[in-house]
């Protein structure tokens, strides 16, 4: 039977007959009565469930109600219990936040601490991106910020170093009850197609929900974020290989450089404890319509990997999603990674939500148009929340290429959207709304380009 073992506030901790639907949360509230923890959405949304978890990729915030307890094998976990001293000494956030008045019911409290924690140990400074995940209904959020300014420079307590040699190595890697926790990709893809069956989780940030909001059973499953191979990025001269369990907080990090558009565009995915978690390969292999990473990538031309027992094969991104929820996957194939051909960079992404932080898009729209001599030579336009599926907007690419890159042009492919999408309307957006949007994006491409100031950042009173 597999053991899953990790540090808990420091102490090692040996579980075995874990259930794969065993949230962090729920054992340590529970089994562990470490109830400082709080329990508030349960899907991923408020935060105030966040722990540290750290292994040889460093320190990071997750929200335990998603986090399922093999996904901890060989690694640390701190819960706002660990993250005071063993004598009861007040970490500089804890102490900053009492001192900033940073609290009123509370309940929230413990999630910006660790989230805040977290943070200060990786040096990270950037307080409306950490605390995009923490909602807090009571104190607002200047006085929680003004804390964690106040911290910032104070030095990390060592306390929190964790020595995972204090574990057993990760593994065994054998299969045990329902649970598999493969090593390698090869691993992988002998037991999975012994097992098509299978669930695999890569961050469980969908599969979580699965679990808390409609209370599935998961049946065998692989949990696929012991694989390092799998978390690469390769970032070479002709293309970006980025493996299939990279995280999405890592591939926007890793986009910055090159397509800039790309990495604002992570950064407003989910919050920074859903990017840590969740993964590029479970943002397209779940086929959702409104994944934000697939029109990006889809936009830049990518290919994915797939792979079955030693059978590898490579297809456009877009033509992997056949119809709602039905992609072009065989039982017994996985992601294993997907890939960019490098190119100047000519992105644009624009995502559309109710809420700037921490929401699903409405609509999301990337453009990737090359204009040569004042004409379009090129242009590959995809987008999410205008079909069942990510797709790429033929009619308006046909419209645009070959013309010049002039507003009559961008008017009349404005036109044409129609015969690309019929959006639906749900809660998120009407269909009117969905194609007048998606129609002014382009246009808003067409004028970022002129250098009208556009975004809501960029706009000021
Ligand atoms: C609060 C919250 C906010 C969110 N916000 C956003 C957002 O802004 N934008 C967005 O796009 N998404 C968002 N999501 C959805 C989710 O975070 C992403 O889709 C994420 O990328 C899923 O990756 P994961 O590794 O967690 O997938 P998992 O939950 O582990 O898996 C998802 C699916 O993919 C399959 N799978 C995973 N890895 C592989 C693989 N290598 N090969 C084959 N199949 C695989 C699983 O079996 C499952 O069917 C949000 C989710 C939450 C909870
Ligand atoms: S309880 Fe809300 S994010 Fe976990
Ligand atoms: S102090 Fe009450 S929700 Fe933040």
């Amino acid at each position: 039977m597999t053991q899953v073992t990790f540090l808990l506030n420091g102490a090692p901790v040996r579980l075995e007959g874990v259930m794969p639907e065993r949230t962090l949360l729920d054992w340590l509230r529970e089994e562990r009565g470490l109830t400082g923890t709080k329990e508030g959405c349960n899907e991923g949304d408020c935060g105030a469930c966040t722990v540290m978890v750290t292994d040889a990729r460093g320190s990071r915030a997750l929200n335990a109600c998603i986090l399922l307890l093999p996904q901890l094998h060989g690694k640390a976990v701190r819960t706002v219990e660990g993250i005071s001293g063993p004598g009861g000494e007040l970490h500089p956030v804890q102490a900053a936040m009492v001192e900033h008045h940073a609290s009123q019911c509370g309940f929230c409290t413990p999630g910006f601490v660790v989230s805040l924690a977290a943070a200060h140990k990786a040096g990270r400074r950037d307080f409306d991106n950490v605390l995009a995940g923490n909602l807090c209904r009571c104190t607002g959020y200047a006085p929680i910020v003004r804390a964690a300014e106040a911290a910032a420079d104070a030095p990390v307590p060592g306390w929190l170093e964790e020595d995972l040699s204090k574990l057993p190595l990760p593994g065994p890697a054998a299969p045990g009850g329902d649970i598999f926790l493969p090593r390698s990709a090869d691993e992988l893809a002998r037991w999975y197609a012994d097992n098509p069956e299978a669930t695999l989780v890569g961050g469980a940030t969908d599969v979580g929900l699965w679990v808390t909001k409609q209370l599935r059973s998961l049946g065998k499953v692989a949990f696929l974020n012991g694989i390092a191979e799998m978390q690469e990025i390769a970032i070479g001269r002709e293309e970006i290989r980025i493996g299939a369990g990279v995280s999405v907080e890592a591939f926007g990090a890793a986009m910055a450089g090159i397509h800039p558009s790309l990495a604002e565009l992570i950064r407003r995915f989910g919050s920074v404890q859903v990017r840590n978690a969740g993964t590029i390969g479970g943002n397209i292999a779940n086929g959702s319509p409104i994944g934000d990473s697939p029109p990006a990538l889809i936009a830049l031309g990518a290919r994915l990997h797939l792979r079955r027992g030693d059978v590898r094969r490579d297809i456009p991104l877009e033509d992997f999603f056949i119809a709602y929820g039905r992609q072009d996957r065989a039982p017994g194939e996985f992601v294993e990674a997907v890939s960019i051909p490098r190119q100047p960079d000519r992105l644009r992404c624009y995502k559309l939500s109710k809420r700037f932080d921490q929401d699903i898009s409405a609509v999301c729209g990337c453009f990737n148009i090359t204009v040569e001599g004042g004409a379009v030579t090129a242009a590959r336009i995809a987008f999410g929340g205008m079909a069942a599926t990510p797709k790429r907007a033929a009619a308006v690419e046909a419209a645009l290429i070959g013309r010049p890159w002039e507003r009559p042009t961008i008017e009349t492919a404005m036109e044409v959207f129609a015969e690309d999408f019929t959006p639906i309307s749900d809660m998120r957006a009407s269909a009117g709304y969905r194609l007048e949007a998606a129609r002014n994006m382009l246009l808003r491409c067409f004028l970022a380009g002129r250098g009208v100031a556009l975004d809501v950042l960029e706009v000021q009173p």
